[in-house]
């Protein structure tokens, strides 16, 4: 079993009877949603799914998880998803799957947060991993040029085929290459007032508990 698959399962072991459900996005959050899927099948588990994107809503449905928008459940009561990096203050970098904004969206009205994760994602601090920011795409170009001004080395995401890569609600993501971010709830404040930046990548006070695989361990912390 790899680390993905070992935190997945596990974060999955939280789930209880009629919980709803964050389901978030990701190649770990993937393995935590097949085993709902194997729960609800073999376990009869009771659940509603709030899915965080198209890909865990196609996932989801195919291993008949019940499924609700987030604006037909009263609220969140756990949410699970996976993260680009972890700092050792538990701030976070999310969006290189491109789904940062449902992410956010569900994981604001979740009574819980669990984010899974290989060690490979932890960091001391922030920014290594090229912080993705959503953005309309009319008046990017000039966010564009705004953010090679700040020397932040903005770079337009693609997809494989060389297409501009429209996120789940048709925007742009601009990935900023930082290198470090050192106060990383300042800096997604700061983000968040720019005209046409619609959400960041920055996570800040919203996870309650880490699954960490460290080789064949799991070590889970409470944040
Ligand atoms: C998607 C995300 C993912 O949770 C993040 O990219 C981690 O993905 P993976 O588990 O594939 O490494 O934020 O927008």
């Amino acid at each position: 079993m790899n680390q993905k698959q070992l935190v997945g399962i596990e974060a999955a072991s939280y789930v209880s009877d009629g919980m709803i459900v964050g389901l978030g996005t990701g190649s770990t959050a993937f393995f935590m949603i097949e085993e709902l899927g194997r729960r609800v099948r073999e376990e009869h588990l009771h659940i509603t799914g709030v899915t965080t994107s198209l890909q865990s809503k196609v996932q989801a449905q195919k291993l008949n998880i019940p499924l609700k928008s987030i604006d037909d459940v009263p609220y969140v009561d756990l949410t699970i998803d996976g993260a680009d990096e972890i700092s050792a203050d538990h701030h976070g970098i999310k969006g290189g799957g491109a789904a940062l904004l449902y992410e956010k969206i569900v994981a604001t009205y979740s009574k819980e947060v669990i984010w899974i994760a290989d060690e490979s994602k932890l960091v001391e601090k922030l920014g290594k991993f090229p912080l993705p920011i959503e953005v309309i795409p009319y008046g990017s170009k000039q966010l564009l040029h705004f953010f090679a001004q700040k020397k932040m080395a903005p770079t337009l995401r693609q997809r494989q085929d060389g297409e501009i890569l429209l996120t789940d609600s048709g925007h742009y993501i601009i990935d900023l290459h930082l290198g470090q971010i050192d106060d990383p709830k300042a800096f997604g404040h700061w983000l968040s007032q720019l005209t046409g930046v619609v959400e960041h990548g920055i996570f800040s006070d919203f996870v309650t508990k880490t699954i960490i695989a460290k080789g064949h361990h799991i070590i889970t912390t409470d944040v």
